[in-house]
């Protein structure tokens, strides 16, 4: 399954060549392409159908390599990143002039990241430079968590996909600001707002001058059929009144073990770390099964569920035509 070194350098000579790879991650697969040529980046925008003003994250081998992305490195960012990096941690910082506007959106900063996947590492040491990489979906979709789920979504529009198996964590990564003496948390991942705290003092949560992202979008990370979040006690309640009136749901559960005859449920578990790396397989599989509605069990409000919250709720918001929850 894991790629081999043939692999890793048939790879290297493709992003060389401008073309796009698709690699995984430990929190979703990547579609990437040479972050220094302006032409390749391009064409991720063109694969994904994005906006071109929207920036993209450049994967890079680690702490060592910050300084030719980043033209200042505060203190706290690199705190941040000696602790977590490799590993599912975007710091968004001052942009290097040399960065092309291609991969920043034409902003003044650059989100960088060095992931801990051990294929996205051999890619990264072979390639020798940073990769621009968004998810590997078409624009507004679920990320995907397995190479079979980036074929599904950019079949040939990507010239290789390297296949490191399902992502370990699942989720996008937790995305934080250090710019102007700030650092704000911008997306949130599977570490949470009290670990960067311990490590870089207060994180603040975005105001309305925070930079854009394009999962800020609500509608991102959805899938086509309607999503609905609703409390366990009320999610008997709906199906049952949703058979009566010949619609057919499915339900996607937390603690919920069973649902009335006729309903497909799926069951996530209680524990967010395993929650949160079924999530997307789960909505990919439930949307493909036709149903009307899915009905999703709701999560803690604890923080270690803030990812969740957050992408539950876009999935909601941007999946229902007509009004959904987004709760
Ligand atoms: O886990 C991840 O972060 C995955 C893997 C492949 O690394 N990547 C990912 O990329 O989720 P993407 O493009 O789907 O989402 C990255 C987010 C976008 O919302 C983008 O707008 C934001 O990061 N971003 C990138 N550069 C930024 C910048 N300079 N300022 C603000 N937001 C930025
Ligand atoms: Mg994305």
């Amino acid at each position: 399954m894991m790629p081999r070194a043939a692999d890793i350098e048939a790879a290297v000579g493709l992003l060389q060549a401008g073309e796009l790879v698709a690699f995984p991650t430990e929190t979703v697969y990547g579609l990437g392409a040479d972050a220094r040529n302006p032409a390749a980046v391009a064409r991720i925008f063109a694969a994904k159908g994005r906006p071109r003003s929207h920036p993209l994250i450049v994967h890079l081998s680690g702490t060592a390599v910050l300084p030719r992305w980043a033209r200042e490195v505060p203190a706290p960012a690199q705190r941040l990143a000696e602790a977590f990096w490799p590993g599912p941690l975007t710091l968004v910082l001052p942009r290097h002039a040399d960065v092309p506007d291609a991969v920043t959106g034409g902003q003044d900063s650059v989100g960088l990241r060095a992931p801990a996947h051990p294929v996205a590492r051999a890619l990264l040491a072979a390639f020798g430079n940073g990769i621009a990489a968004p998810s590997a979906n078409r624009y507004g979709r679920i990320s995907p968590t397995s190479a079979d789920d980036v074929r599904e979504e950019l079949g040939d529009r990507v010239a290789m996909v390297l296949d490191g198996g399902e992502c370990p964590v699942g989720l996008e990564s937790t995305i934080v600001g250090c710019l102007d003496g700030q650092v704000i948390l911008l997306r949130p991942g599977s570490i949470t707002r009290s670990q960067l705290e311990d490590v870089a003092g207060e994180v603040s949560l975005p105001g309305r001058a925070a930079p854009r992202t394009s999962g800020g979008d609500r509608s991102h990370y959805a899938p086509a059929t309607p999503l609905q979040l609703l409390a366990a006690a009320d999610i008997a309640a709906e199906t049952r009144r949703a058979s009566a009136g010949g619609e057919q749901v499915a339900v996607l559960a937390r603690t919920l073990a069973s649902a009335p005859p006729g309903v497909m449920l799926r069951q996530l578990g209680p524990e967010p770390a395993a929650y949160g790396r079924g999530l997307y397989r789960a909505l990919r599989e439930l949307d493909r099964l036709g149903v009307q509605r899915i009905l999703v069990e709701a999560v803690p409000e604890d923080e270690a569920w803030a990812a969740i919250t957050d992408r539950l709720g876009r999935a909601a918001a941007g999946s229902v035509a007509s009004g959904g929850e987004a709760t």
